[in-house]
């Protein structure tokens, strides 16, 4: 038997219009009852052994869902684990995780998509894989997509680059819709990147660099687009980095796309012009791009263009990533930075309520894999976060549960330090 009580807290649970004082009772995994005042004795005296926490100053929120992770098993599990990754999830407030097909082997077939559900059973979090669009992302051959859905798998994704013959994503697309699935686009021409390691601009020429443009990904975020539209398939933009992401983005809604897009904590708290070297942390894809497109990207996101927010948390080895940028892999890690950097720069900084980033972060991605959760209404599972919003601290990336550390954000003053984290009813993770 397993009953948690968490008491005094502040309730942000947009789905059920809450913003307020309210106590939580959660009976084998399940929310049992919400109301202002909730005492031990007024719960069923069959029940004993109850948990009180008290969640006084502190907020307590839907758990959040992540889009979009890399978790590096099977293939590269000295980067990264589904235990670790898990684990980072848990320290990060995060309940639901759906790591990229990009693993060695790809995860392009229904048995593969079990093998990682099965590798995930014991994982502190819920895993919901993403399955790959083309056999092994080869680009040539589509994947069973219909095999991995019955499988378990719940969006599709060449994560990494683009399926760039466009013939072969117009049949991915439709058979997508076919069977109910999303695919999760990565935007980049191939053909455009032509070496490039960071942002095209004024830094890019400073550090000698080759840069990569704007151009790069709004050519494929409007190809993705007018595809989708045309396929009738539900499509997810992964980590829009520009301005022009979001002028595409808004025509597609305006023309009744079924198109949603997530934006990166990274993209939307530092812009190129903060990179001060030459290092393997500052690089990721897309890169950090100019001061323009962060302030687009947060007005995106205030105006609800951008609807959700992902990680695209991509752990590496630390010597890989202690070099300079022309050679260290793409890729900063972030399940465990996501909500405070959320919190510091679009909630105090003005952008979004603490309601709408939850909408952000939890709400939305529910939606966009249709799964029934970013809800505390009674009979939903216990999937939730309590936060501390009120003490600034300092990001430590010793701290991680991650194996990887790469960041930029190690020694950036924050808010919003996760405190507790419940999965099911129980807690996975306590500061
Ligand atoms: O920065 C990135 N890292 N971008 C990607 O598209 C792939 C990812 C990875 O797998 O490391
Ligand atoms: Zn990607
Ligand atoms: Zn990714």
């Amino acid at each position: 038997m397993n009953n948690i009580l968490i008491k005094n807290g502040r309730l942000v649970d947009p789905v059920n219009g809450i913003d307020g004082r309210r106590d939580i009772f959660i009976h084998d995994g399940v929310i049992e009852n919400v109301d202002e005042n909730i005492d031990v004795s007024d719960i069923k005296t069959d029940i004993s052994d109850v948990d009180i926490i008290d969640a006084s100053n502190k907020v307590v929120m839907p758990g959040f869902i992540d889009l979009h992770v890399h978790l590096r098993e099977p293939g590269f599990e000295y980067k990264e684990t589904i235990m670790t990754g898990a684990m980072a999830a848990a320290a990060g407030g995060v309940t639901t995780i759906c790591p990229m097909p990009n693993t060695k082997p790809v995860i392009d077939s229904p048995e593969l998509v079990k093998d990682i559900l099965e590798r995930a059973k014991d994982a502190p979090v819920h895993v919901l894989p993403v399955g790959a669009i083309t056999r092994n992302q080869d680009g040539s051959e589509l994947a069973d997509i219909e095999g991995m859905k019955k499988a378990g798998a719940v969006a599709l994704s060449e994560d990494g680059k683009s399926v760039m013959d466009t013939l072969v994503f117009k049949q991915a697309l439709s058979e997508a819709a076919r069977v109910g699935m999303p695919v999760f686009s990565h935007c980049e021409d191939k053909s455009l990147v032509n070496g490039g390691v960071m942002n095209f601009g004024d830094k890019s020429e400073e550090l000698s660099l080759p840069g990569i443009t704007n151009a790069v990904e709004d050519v494929i975020v409007a190809r993705d687009i007018i595809m989708a539209k045309e396929a009738g398939c539900q499509l997810h933009l992964c980590h829009c980095s520009t301005a022009g992401s979001a002028v595409f983005v808004d025509m597609a809604h305006k023309r009744g796309a079924k198109v949603t897009a997530e934006v990166c904590p990274h993209h939307f708290t530092m812009s190129d012009d903060e990179i001060t070297e030459d290092d393997g942390r500052f690089k990721m894809n897309p890169p950090l791009r100019s001061r323009n497109d962060v302030k687009v990207l947060k007005e995106a996101l205030r105006d609800g263009i951008m609807e959700v927010i992902s990680t695209d948390h991509a752990p590496h080895g630390a010597e890989e990533k202690a070099q300079s940028m022309l050679n260290a892999p793409f890729g900063i890690v972030g399940l465990e930075t996501s909500f405070a950097l959320g919190y510091t720069e679009l909630v105090k900084g003005g952008y979004l309520t603490l309601s709408e980033l939850v909408e952000k972060m939890s709400v939305n991605p529910a939606k966009v894999i249709g799964i029934k959760k970013g809800n505390l209404g009674v009979g939903m599972a216990a999937d939730i976060v309590i936060v501390d919003i009120d003490t600034e601290y300092v990001i430590d990336s010793n701290e991680f549960m991650s194996k990887g550390k790469n960041t930029p954000f190690n020694g950036k003053k924050v808010f919003g330090r996760i405190d507790k984290t419940i999965v099911d009813g129980k807690i996975v993770y306590s500061k």
